[in-house]
């Protein structure tokens, strides 16, 4: 598996957003995208799942281009997007929200068992209406919901805001699982410290611009881009 995105260009009607963003992700890899707010981070996230116009540049999943296709293809081709907010169906239960992954991804509901075996506790709720669950119940549902799609990328946008540590742990762990089993994932966070635990490599964009890319070893020798990049301070 390998997606690439090449000097991705694109925005909303007139407004240039994304204004060359380029980077590749193979299987098993998990790459953070960070950057201050407005950069660019959700759009290119959107721009991969086809929810953001591309007008020039490239997006490629195993060299085929994803240009033109609708989400619901490109969930199908195996990209699943957990938005920020998490998005789910707050009347529906937490069981028809997993079944909106299956069916989203043409796969077989036994990957719900899966989906338990990674998050317990979503078991245990099938029933509960979804908007009833707590800020990080919902997460576990998001991910699952997106993970019942069988999907080979995994696109996280800020999946850790508001959520009490213990269950940062469990979104963590999960992360780390799927890295193993050989998704891909995406994660978009603006908690640099989280971010920098789980991943591989570290793309920085700026002002819609893939600026800069570092490995999580690097930044802890020189922090610079971060400061740079994302302005924290450490
Ligand atoms: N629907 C929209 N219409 C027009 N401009 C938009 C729209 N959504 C976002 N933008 C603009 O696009 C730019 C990039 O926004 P984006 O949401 O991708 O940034 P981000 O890096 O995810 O920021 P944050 O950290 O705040 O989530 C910003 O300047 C934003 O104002
Ligand atoms: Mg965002």
């Amino acid at each position: 598996m390998k997606l690439e995105l090449e000097d991705v260009r694109g925005g909303y009607g007139r407004v240039a957003v994304l204004k060359g963003v380029s980077f590749a992700l193979a299987a098993g890899e998990v790459l953070a995208l960070l950057g201050h707010n407005g950069a660019g981070k959700t759009s290119t996230l959107k721009a991969i799942m086809g929810l953001l116009p591309v007008r020039t540049g490239r997006i490629a999943l195993d060299g085929a281009g994803l240009a033109d296709r609708e989400p619901h293809t490109i969930v199908g081709l195996g990209i699943a997007y957990v938005p920020q907010g998490r998005r789910l169906f707050p009347y529906l239960s937490v069981e028809e929200n997993l079944r909106m992954g299956v069916l989203a991804g043409g796969s077989d509901v036994r990957v719900l068992e899966e989906v338990y075996a990674l998050f317990p506790p979503v078991r245990e709720r099938l029933r509960q209406r979804a908007g009833t669950l707590s800020g990080g119940q919902q997460q576990m549902v998001a991910m699952g919901r997106a993970l019942a799609a069988s999907p080979r990328v995994l696109l996280l946008d800020e999946p850790f805001e508001g959520l009490q540590p213990s269950l940062v742990q469990a979104i963590l762990r999960a992360i780390g699982r799927l890295r193993e089993s050989g998704v891909a994932v995406v994660l978009v966070e603006q908690r640099v410290d989280l971010a920098l635990r789980v991943a591989d490599r570290v793309v920085f964009l700026q002002n819609g611009v893939s600026a800069h890319e570092a490995l999580p070893a690097a930044l802890q020798r020189d922090p610079e881009p971060l400061y740079r990049y994302v302005g924290v301070r450490r």
